[in-house]
């Protein structure tokens, strides 16, 4: 468990308080039986008063540094597992922060979630064990076996023999968990895909009235979860009681021999006594002490989940020499670009060249899995090219620090997302220092200032979880806005559009040419009204480029943007 003394290590003062913590518990609970039995066994035996007295006071200090130990112990238990679980949990989201599109299919969103919140959890519950008991028992066990030796090596014996007995136990339990344990945060990323899955599709599960089989699917996962943590609460519940049988009979057995003892003359009854205390403790810290080790399995699964997270190599990486400012003043060339995802088995983007300069719009239009989407998300290195390479003011991509790339892109992506908050926190998204006129003037942009003001409290009204009390119009509109706010280089619409009735759709286009006139705009449309004044055109399909050229120009020469043109406008609009 390296992983998690990572994050122990950076609080070694709660550490040493622990240590501190540790010794008054342990003075009080062995010295307390000590004082204890020689109260019986000269104070009241020999009925002397004087050595009553000071015992007495002895037992009052011992138990107040016995009370303060323990509140030491809480307080370090408490503190260090709520820190470490912060440290953890914040190190995680940084991490996911960096992550591209490939590492976040190779988790998946649920299994994510689970590592960050259960997984999580559960190493803030094993620190806490560990502050309280982990830490202490070993110290307990070590020293309740020196009074034990000390008080009577004969009784000492009983308990040597039965350890082996409860050690096996131990181990036999221990070794059961770890499997279940795995298996059991296995089927709670299920549990948790299930989940998410129902709660955001809501309305296709109902519109294709498959409630009762979402229901199936559910309670068949549920049942798999719970039989798994079934299996492992019985392995729990076997451990406690045979312990408790084991201390028991140990007990049973003291007793017997010690009144023998007693009888014969070696042994007096305080002493008795006190060896009952101290067995007691030590069987007790070994059996918490066994707890930990139950436990450990299953935290060692959380923690290999969580630093698989966060040791996971990502794959697109700031370079280790990041340039900061481009060659050349606004310009995008594609060179021989090639593409394949990293699962996939054919590339999906083969050879495409193509530039662009400041105030041109370049348009991309192919029927839908021509490669659109992935060709515009290679710009701000959501992937990186399989071969040829991509500049952006004269210099490769992959050359750049990410963040002064990205700074130069405003992506409008095809799923417009908007985040919970106000209108105005999602358009300043964009630009955080945005000022109040900059955030009215892009919703003038993006044709969303009227429906904004139609809002009971304007750009103060909340947007909901993933924006869904705005239409999605609305939502196109305010994230085409969150765009234009940063007034990017390099404008990337993903068919940003598509939600728009005709009339908008030609309004924020008008806006948006008085706007990008010093930017390269990259728009991809399904729509060839919409793409009709781009000073270039991009035909795709099959992810090769089949035509290029103006709207004029490719009706002439282009078989399929001919046929996508015929299928949408008339022929007098076709101009032919
Ligand atoms: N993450 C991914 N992993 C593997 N293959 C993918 C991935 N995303 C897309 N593809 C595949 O790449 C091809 C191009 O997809 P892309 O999304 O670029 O198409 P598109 O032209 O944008 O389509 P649309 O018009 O429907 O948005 C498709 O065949 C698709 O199945
Ligand atoms: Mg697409």
């Amino acid at each position: 468990m390296k992983f998690l003394w990572k994050y122990l290590r950076r609080y070694s003062w709660i550490l040493v308080l622990n240590f501190v913590g540790i010794a008054g518990f342990i003075i009080a609970e062995l010295g307390i039986p000590s004082i204890v039995a020689q109260i019986v066994d000269k104070g009241i035996r020999n009925q002397d008063v004087a050595v009553m007295k000071t015992m007495l006071v002895y037992l009052v200090i011992i138990a107040i540094c016995g009370g303060i130990g323990r509140v030491i112990l809480s307080f370090c238990g408490a503190r260090m597992s709520s820190y470490v679980v912060r440290d953890i949990r914040n190190d995680i989201f940084k991490k996911t922060q960096t992550y591209s599109p490939r590492e976040y299919n190779q988790f998946g969103v649920s299994s994510m979630i689970t590592r960050t919140n259960p997984d999580a959890y559960m190493l803030m519950q094993f620190t806490n064990m560990l502050m309280r008991t982990g830490l202490l028992t070993p110290v307990m066990i070590v020293a309740s076996f020196f009074m034990v030796i000390k008080t009577s090596q004969n009784l000492a014996m009983v308990i040597i023999g039965s350890l082996p007995i409860i050690i096996f136990s131990i181990y036999l339990i221990a070794k059961a968990s770890g499997p279940l344990s795995r298996k059991q945060q296995k089927e709670m990323d299920n549990l948790n895909r299930i989940t998410r899955e129902n709660i955001t599709g809501v309305r296709v599960i109902r519109a294709f009235r498959k409630n009762k089989y979402e229901e199936n699917r559910f309670s068949n996962t549920s049942e798999d979860y719970t039989n798994v943590a079934k299996k492992l609460f019985k392995l729990m519940a076997i451990g406690q009681p045979l312990f408790f049988f084991i201390l028991n009979s140990a007990g049973l057995f003291i007793y017997w021999l010690g009144a023998n003892l007693i009888d014969a003359g070696s042994l007096q009854v305080g002493q008795l006594m006190a060896f009952g205390e101290y067995m007691f403790h030590a069987l007790f810290s070994l059996m918490l002490f066994s707890n930990m080790f139950m436990m450990y399995p299953r935290a060692k699964v959380s923690a290999d989940r969580i630093e698989e997270m966060l040791n996971v190599q990502v794959a697109i990486e700031n370079p280790l020499q990041p340039i900061y400012e481009g060659k050349e003043d606004t310009t995008l060339v594609f060179d021989q670009v090639s593409f394949q995802y990293p699962d996939g088995e054919l590339p999906v983007l083969q050879n495409i060249s193509f530039e662009a300069h400041k105030g041109q719009t370049i348009a991309f239009i192919g029927s839908t899995g021509s490669g659109k989407s992935t060709l515009i998300n290679l710009i701000p290195r959501f992937y990186d090219v399989s071969a040829g390479n991509i500049k952006v003011d004269g210099v490769d991509v992959r050359k750049y620090d990410l963040k002064t790339l990205r700074q130069k892109i405003g992506f409008i992506p095809q799923k417009a997302l908007l985040f919970s908050g106000t209108i105005k926190e999602n358009i300043k998204y964009g630009k955080h220092d945005a000022s109040e006129a900059e955030v009215v003037a892009s919703s003038k942009v993006a044709n969303a200032y009227e429906f904004i003001q139609d809002k009971p409290q304007q750009f103060e009204d909340c947007i909901a979880e993933s924006g869904t009390n705005v239409s999605g119009g609305q939502r196109q509109r305010l994230s085409i806005a969150r765009a234009v706010v940063r007034k990017p280089e390099i404008y990337i619409f993903d068919d940003s559009f598509s939600a728009l009735d005709f009339k908008t759709d030609a309004e924020v286009r008008k806006n948006l040419m008085r706007e990008t006139e010093d930017a390269i705009t990259l728009i991809v449309a399904q729509r060839v009204s919409s793409i009709m004044n781009a000073d270039q055109i991009i035909v795709l399909n099959n992810g090769t480029i089949v035509g290029k050229g103006t709207h004029r120009e490719l009706l002439h020469s282009c078989e399929i943007y001919q046929e996508i043109a015929k299928s949408q406008l008339s022929e007098k609009e076709l101009q032919l």
